[in-house]
């Protein structure tokens, strides 16, 4: 039983997502199931995939080794934006069930909206709704949607219908605007990049304060995103960087440190290809 922090805990209450999600791109392969459930052995109990990554059947080989029952884990995946044609989205998902070897998935994410509109929105979010429907999700939601394309979801899924939007956020990029409308709209934010792609373990800031917290800069700003509300999903393949990260749902931070941590935004984005929504922030 891992006794969170206030903070965690906060989170876990209100999503019933443990907040800490290991972040699977580019655990391929026999590598890639070893490294999973090496994590899975460190304690991480959420695990976050996606079709694109091709780490689904690797993950799902890491939770047979493992032994864990269905109900002692988390699991979120995301169906890519070239399966949203019909009928593939819908074989898509039950082709990624079969790859984890589970019945069901915790969460299921919509990985893009779709700008180019080469496929209908309605037909994508039916389609999402559709996989509730059946049974193949305990939860919906989506991942790098615009407060534009969420208001679209809203008004036709209807309120509450999406469980989280999955979006860059890191010390760098806190997505104030964004922020303000999950605030509003009473959505969950999860953090993808969390770290800034390892950036974050270079920052006089965070070091400072992880002094004197005894602990690493990676897991401050972990512990940092936790405390604005977020879920958040590093990755890492080292053992020791694997602990260091899962140690941020323990930390508790004071409201100073939470302070001098927002004032690292500086709106730095990392992941924006071509096929990006126009961002709010
Ligand atoms: N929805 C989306 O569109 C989307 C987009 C991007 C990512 N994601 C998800 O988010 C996950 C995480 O994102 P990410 O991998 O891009 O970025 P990240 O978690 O911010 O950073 C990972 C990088 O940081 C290093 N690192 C990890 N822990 C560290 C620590 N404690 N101290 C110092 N360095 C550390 C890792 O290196 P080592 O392995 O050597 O430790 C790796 O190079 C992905 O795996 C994926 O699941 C989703």
């Amino acid at each position: 039983m891992t006794t969170f922090s206030p903070a965690a805990q906060a989170v876990f209450d209100k999503t019933g997502i443990p907040p800490i999600g290991l972040g699977t791109s580019g655990r391929v392969g026999d590598d890639g199931a070893e490294a999973v459930l090496s994590a899975i052995e460190a304690g991480y109990r959420h695990i976050d995939t996606a079709q694109a990554y091709g780490s689904e059947a690797p993950i799902g080989m890491a939770i047979q080794r493992s032994g864990l029952q269905r109900d002692e884990f988390f699991l979120t995946t995301k169906v890519r934006d070239t399966h949203y044609p019909r009928p593939e989205f819908l074989a898509s998902v039950e082709r990624s069930l079969e790859f984890l070897g589970v019945e069901q998935v915790d969460l299921l994410l919509l990985h893009w909206p779709l700008t180019s509109g080469a496929v209908p929105f309605e037909s994508y979010m039916e389609d999402l709704q559709a996989v509730k429907d059946r049974g193949w999700s305990r939860m919906i939601g989506v991942s790098n949607f615009s407060i534009d394309y969420l208001k679209r979801a809203e008004e036709f899924l209807g309120k509450g219908a999406l469980t989280t939007n999955q979006i860059e956020i890191h010390p760098y990029l806190q997505n104030p605007k964004m922020t303000a409308y999950a605030k509003a709209a009473d959505l969950t934010l999860t953090a993808y990049r969390p770290l800034a792609e390892g950036r974050v373990s270079t920052d006089p800031v965070l070091q400072d304060i992880a002094n004197r917290h005894g602990t690493s800069p990676a897991t401050v700003a972990l512990a940092f995103l936790i405390a604005e509300g977020r879920i958040v999903i590093p990755a890492s393949t080292n053992p020791q960087r694997l602990r260091d990260n899962l140690a941020a749902q323990t930390l508790e931070l004071s409201e100073e440190e939470i302070r001098r941590m927002r004032r690292l935004d500086r709106g730095e984005r990392f992941i924006n290809p071509a096929k990006a929504p126009t961002w709010d922030d």
